[in-house]
């Protein structure tokens, strides 16, 4: 089966990064060196299978071709790609993530099935991260990166903690915050969330304190709620990352910080836009309808006391009536 190929693909080449880094004089000059100075210990490195990809610009592509790896197959993958204007060179394909330090992404079983790849340089024309295309096993919207390194510890924790970043899931997990999961990049999906859901119901999301973050993690709620989950949020000071955090303050400090500053995403909605609409009529008309809609995600059976305490709170600091707020919510109820 296709997919069974791209697994396997995906193995090899997890182990040829692996070896390339630890391995050779130039992964260990260059990657394994990147790595130390950003602070990641061995354990870390070998937990989620980090890995180099030679500069030479296709150690790769020749590596997988001379083991009989089928090219198209390898095109799939995203981890060769074909060289421009190659008619009759002699050898048509590159490494596209030549140079770059690999994070292998499992799945929930612990196959790898894509890559994210970070350049070494910090210039602007250079695509910081690449990441697999979406092919047969890689469909971003249902991955999480971690989530294979961290299910053990989301279960004892009975919580699962979201990042942005693959540096910073490494960062969390190496201060000993292993249930730690990425979206990456992107913006939380269903598919990702209802992942979650099945370890725990609390989530709590860890992002940068700057308006990108907040927005970033207000998206994420209504989603989140209509999955059953109760969400904490923690904003991190403005401009700052859990990597970046941990480099400035140590690993005390972050877990320390982390757990001080968990907050109901709901009320902190509330208490943001309160401060926000003062008397405004309209104003305060469009937050109360966009707050009822939210508290009517709450639907599950177990959430009914968690809608009313809500309502309480929200009717006490909007100086609305508790009753006509309830029945507001419930014109949202389907
Ligand atoms: N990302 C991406 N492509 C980019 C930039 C970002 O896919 N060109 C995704 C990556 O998953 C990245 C996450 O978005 O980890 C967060 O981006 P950013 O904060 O810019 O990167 P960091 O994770 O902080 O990486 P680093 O610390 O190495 O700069
Ligand atoms: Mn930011
Ligand atoms: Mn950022
Ligand atoms: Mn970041
Ligand atoms: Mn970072």
């Amino acid at each position: 089966m296709l997919a069974d190929s791209l697994f396997i693909i995906n193995h090899f080449a997890q182990e040829f990064f692996t070896q390339a880094l630890l391995e050779t004089d130039e992964g260990r000059h260059i990657g394994l060196s990147y790595l130390q100075e950003r602070g990641l210990r061995e354990h870390i490195i070998q937990k989620f299978q980090l890995g180099y990809n030679p500069e030479n610009g296709d150690a790769f592509a020749r590596a997988a071709l001379d083991k009989g790896y089928n090219a198209e197959y390898l095109l799939k993958t995203g981890l060769i790609a074909r060289r421009a204007g190659a008619q009759g060179s002699e050898f048509p394909y590159r490494d596209p993530y030549a140079g770059r330090i690999i994070f292998p992404v499992h799945n929930l079983s612990g196959k790898i099935a894509g890559f994210g790849a970070r350049s070494l340089r910090n210039d602007p024309h250079t695509p910081k991260y690449i990441n697999t295309p979406e092919n047969e096993i890689y469909v971003k919207s249902k991955i999480l990166y971690g989530l294979y390194q961290a299910r053990q510890a989301i279960g004892r924790e009975d919580e699962c903690l979201l990042v942005e970043g693959y540096m910073d899931v490494l960062a969390m997990h190496q201060a000993g915050i292993e249930n730690t999961v990425a979206s990456s990049g992107t913006s939380l999906t269903t598919d990702q969330l209802q992942l979650i859901r099945k370890l725990t119901r609390r989530l709590t999301i860890v992002y940068d304190g700057d308006a990108a973050g907040i927005k970033a993690a207000q998206r994420g709620m209504d989603l989140a709620l209509e999955q059953g989950l109760d969400v904490r949020l923690v904003l991190l000071p403005d401009g700052e990352d859990p990597d970046s955090f941990v480099h400035k303050h140590g690993a005390q400090a972050l877990r320390e910080f982390i757990s001080s500053h968990k907050k109901d995403i709901i009320l902190f909605q509330l208490e943001t836009a309160a401060a926000d609409v003062s008397d405004d009529i309209e104003k305060k008309s469009a937050l109360i309808n966009q707050i009822a809609a939210t508290l009517a995600h709450l639907q599950d059976s177990t959430d009914f006391l968690r809608r009313q305490d809500y309502i309480r709170r929200c009717s006490q600091l909007l100086h609305i009536d508790e009753q006509g707020l309830t029945s507001l919510v419930n014109t949202f109820i389907r």
